[in-house]
């Protein structure tokens, strides 16, 4: 069988296996989750992540073969997340598939944890068209880019059309995804505080006046002053319900991200917004990008909920414009990329 690479995803607390056909059909995958060893601490604990992958990764890639009937001599080759994310993560990730690929005669690709989340959006069918404007909202970056087409690479690679990435606005501070799982900690709720805070958001009202920061900043975000904005709201007024405050907060942070995306498209012609990372499971924030693509005359891309945080899958479909291009084999573990980097 041809056609098949093996995805790996080790940057933060899940170990993400799967394996992914150029088309970015699934064939199968597997995410084994470290949330119960790190909830204890209130966020990601760096050393013992590293170990947990050590644990995690034969097992989990073993479970996705099993569950797709295949053996390693099916692969076509191996992607794996070079960066950016815990060192100590990414190179148990990089070392195990380096090993793997040794072993069992495959090529092995470096791919960018960023650019994974980018090609989350065509997992399961091709959905994005270009140009193209990002929002990447997850736990490590908020940023906004602007993503074109590249005719002559296309043609030369036969990859996928994914072509030059223009970054166009970033957090100067906290990301979005931050912000969530602090606020989270703020209100007693447990890690991730994402999932947690958007349930707790829709029973309630959002009757605190939360600044909207960063409206001097351009297309550049700042989630640091909100935080301490409702940190400082929780300590005069304790008893205020924690719901409405999730609400306030939640609004808060969706009223700065659907602004600044306005502003991108405006800016930036596009013809899709493309809506990646873990935040974008918010189904607040799926409803807000909704009303904004519909008022603009955009087209909404979205990941399914379950590529969009985490996974092996988006590195596998991502691995195979790297193989296209012949960039990032044998790779080596990276903490500092952006999404404009390969
Ligand atoms: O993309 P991701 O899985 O990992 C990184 O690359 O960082 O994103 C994790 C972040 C966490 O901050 C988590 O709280 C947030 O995504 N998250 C959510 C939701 N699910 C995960 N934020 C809001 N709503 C959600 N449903
Ligand atoms: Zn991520």
């Amino acid at each position: 069988m041809a056609d098949l690479m093996l995805g790996i995803e080790t940057s933060c607390d899940d170990t993400g296996v799967a394996i992914v056909r150029p088309d970015g059909t699934v064939v199968a995958s597997a995410v084994a989750s470290q949330v119960e060893l790190h909830d204890r601490y209130g966020g990601v604990y760096p050393e013992m992540a590293s170990r947990a992958h050590v644990d995690a990764i034969l097992p989990t890639v073993r479970k996705v073969l099993d569950d797709a009937g295949l053996t390693p001599a099916d692969l076509t080759a191996i992607g794996v997340t070079r960066g950016p994310g815990l060192i100590g993560s990414l190179v148990v990730g990089t070392n195990s598939a380096v090993g793997l690929g040794d072993g069992w005669g495959l090529p092995v690709y470096g791919v960018n944890h960023l650019r994974g989340h980018l090609r989350s959006a065509d997992l399961d069918e091709q959905r994005v068209t270009y140009p193209a404007m990002l929002l990447l909202v997850s736990g490590g970056h908020t940023l906004l880019a602007h993503v074109q087409e590249n005719e002559r690479d296309t043609e030369r690679s036969g990859a996928g059309p994914m072509g030059d990435v223009t970054l166009v606005g970033s957090t100067r501070d906290d990301s979005v995804g931050e912000a969530y799982d602090k606020v989270a900690r703020m209100l007693g709720l447990g890690y991730p505080g994402g999932p947690a805070i958007d349930r707790l958001a829709r029973t309630g009202t959002p009757d605190v006046d939360l600044p909207r920061p960063g409206r001097d900043l351009g297309l550049d975000f700042s989630f640091s002053g909100l935080k301490s904005a409702v940190s400082r709201f929780l300590a005069a007024n304790p008893d205020h319900p924690p719901e409405n405050v999730a609400a306030s907060f939640v609004e808060a942070c969706l009223d700065v991200l659907l602004s600044k995306c306005r502003t991108a498209l405006e800016q930036h012609p596009s013809r899709c917004l493309v809506v990646v990372g873990g935040v974008a499971a918010s189904p607040q924030l799926r409803e807000r990008a909704a009303d904004l693509c519909a008022e603009t005359g955009v087209e909404l891309c979205l990941p399914p909920l379950r590529w969009s945080t985490d996974n092996g899958a988006m590195i596998g479909l991502a691995a195979w414009d790297y193989r296209a291009r012949g960039l990032h084999e044998r790779p080596r573990p990276t903490t500092s990329l952006t999404i404009a980097d390969w």
